[in-house]
């Protein structure tokens, strides 16, 4: 049976999107962003934002998490950590939501495993991915 990532596992999730936030390519905004996923199969994975000169391709930290867990043939996310600097600590963009909707475990939809994190400390919040999506556009849509 699937179920909810607890406090511990949100606490590494949290920790692992710090670290990863390390490596944020950012010069043209100066602002870095780290996240990490934690995968139906155990697995954890993480990335930072990458920005571009052209400005448009910038892509960020929560899909370049998500798209390393995908192409390492995870299907199914529970968790959710991303780190900013900002204050209240940021949510996902709206870009970020659609695709994590896409690969995330429909089971999961509801639990609060959206962790925005600040630097350091314990996180303020969690949030669900349908909180955050209300009435998503999906699979399931063109099914
Ligand atoms: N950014 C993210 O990495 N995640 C978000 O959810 C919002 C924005 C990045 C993109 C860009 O490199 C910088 O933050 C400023 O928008």
């Amino acid at each position: 049976m699937t179920t909810p990532p607890d406090a511990r596992a949100l606490a590494r999730l949290l920790a692992l999107a710090r670290r990863a936030r390390a490596a944020a390519y950012c010069p043209y905004s100066g602002f870095a962003v780290g996240a990490a996923v934690l995968g139906a199969s155990g697995r954890w994975f993480s990335g930072a934002n990458v920005e571009n000169a052209s400005y448009g391709l910038t892509v960020c930290a929560e899909r370049v998490a998500v798209l390393t867990a995908v192409a390492r043939g995870e299907r199914a996310l529970l968790a959710l950590a991303v780190v900013t600097s900002s204050d209240p600590p940021a949510a996902p963009c709206g870009a970020c939501r659609q695709v994590l909707w896409e690969f995330w475990h429909p089971l999961g939809r509801e639990w609060p495993t959206v962790v925005p994190g600040a630097p350091s400390g314990p996180p303020s919040r969690s949030l669900s991915l349908a909180a955050l999506l209300p009435d998503a556009f999906g699979p399931a849509t063109l099914a």
